[in-house]
């Protein structure tokens, strides 16, 4: 049987869950690529996750790499290459450092494996997924940003802990950029089909709005090095699996927009479905006046942070 190829770009703490959570959901064979300065490091990982098969059963075939030749023939990238937050810091202080790292990753992706679908994690993310587009010169199918899977996942844990009820049967969106002025849609939010005003007072609700806003940054706060990484990892293996297994998902993503919700050319989280042609299509619905005048602030916010990448 034909495996697909996985290579994830950047194997620190991201890198490291990604390879196990794509293994033990046996997506395809597994590339973690650093840079030479961590190629030990990948390489155990990858060595060490081979030995964790025998637990799990799973097949697929794990190797580190700092050699871009490695990545020939990948049919999905993940990339968290990149540093990541410390107390006090914005994700646009990421600015400078991450938009040369992606320059770098951008051009050996088009390089070696110009047909892949690639979802990019790095922060800040807005800016990131745009750059590497422009960089690359992929197609807007090809490229898509990691963020409002893990905000609505994050939204969604909120809404479960406040109730009490099973985060399963929590439905939740969170649209927009991946910074403070992301936008919960409280009004679509259901618990096993119930509206969640109905459950939860208005006062209790905006307090979660604003928890979700700043979600990454209390657990960058906590870590007091770094930021997080098994909800990242898993909200990214979700959008993976949808294009492996064609699955069509519906994923809230960073997605470039052309028109839709009266967003041109920029990548803004937007209910997204992800299958084997990549981004099939973004899902447009109407917003109510408050939300879009909040979706107009976090436009704002996403064209500043991409001015900045001069691209
Ligand atoms: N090519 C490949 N990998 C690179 C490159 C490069 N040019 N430059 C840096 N890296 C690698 C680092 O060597 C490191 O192993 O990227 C990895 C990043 O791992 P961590 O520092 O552990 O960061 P992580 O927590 O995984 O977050 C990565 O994702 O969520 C975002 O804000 C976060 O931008 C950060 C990124």
């Amino acid at each position: 049987m034909y495996r697909k190829k996985i290579t994830l770009v950047g194997g620190g703490q991201i890198g490291g869950i990604l390879a196990l959570l794509a293994a033990q959901k046996e997506l395809g064979d597994i590339v973690i690529f650093d840079i030479p300065k961590a190629e030990g490091m990948v390489k155990g990982k990858a060595l060490d996750l081979m030995q964790l098969r025998p637990h799990d059963g799973y097949d697929s075939d794990i190797t580190g790499t700092s050699d871009w030749q490695d990545v020939v023939d990948t049919d999905v990238f993940i990339i968290t290459a990149g540093i990541p937050r410390k107390p006090g810091m914005d994700r646009e202080d990421l600015i400078e450092i991450n938009l040369g790292i992606m320059q770098d990753v951008a051009k050996n992706i088009k390089k070696y494996a110009p047909k892949a679908f690639v979802i990019v994690i790095s922060n800040p993310l807005d800016a990131m997924v745009y750059a590497f587009y422009k960089i690359s010169g992929f197609s807007k199918n090809q490229v898509v940003g990691m963020a409002g899977a893990l905000d609505s996942a994050r939204f969604r844990s909120f809404i479960a802990m406040e109730t009490g009820f099973s985060v399963q049967d929590v439905s939740c969106m969170v649209l927009g950029g991946h910074g403070d002025t992301m936008v919960p849609i409280s009004r679509l939010a259901t618990i096993g089909g119930v509206p969640v005003a109905k459950l939860i007072t208005p006062e209790r609700l905006k307090d979660i709005e604003n928890r979700t806003r700043v979600a990454g940054g209390e657990i960058v706060k906590l870590f007091g090095n770094g930021s997080a990484f098994f909800a990242p990892a898993q909200s990214a293996i979700e959008m993976a699996e949808s294009f492996i297994r064609d699955k069509k998902r519906v994923i809230p993503c960073a997605s470039l927009c052309e028109g839709e919700f009266g967003i041109n050319g920029y990548f803004i989280g937007v209910p997204t479905v992800i299958g084997s042609k990549g981004v099939e299509k973004v899902l447009e619905f109407d917003l109510n006046e408050d939300e879009k005048l909040e979706l107009n602030k976090t436009i704002n916010a996403v064209k500043k942070t991409v001015a900045e990448t001069g691209l």
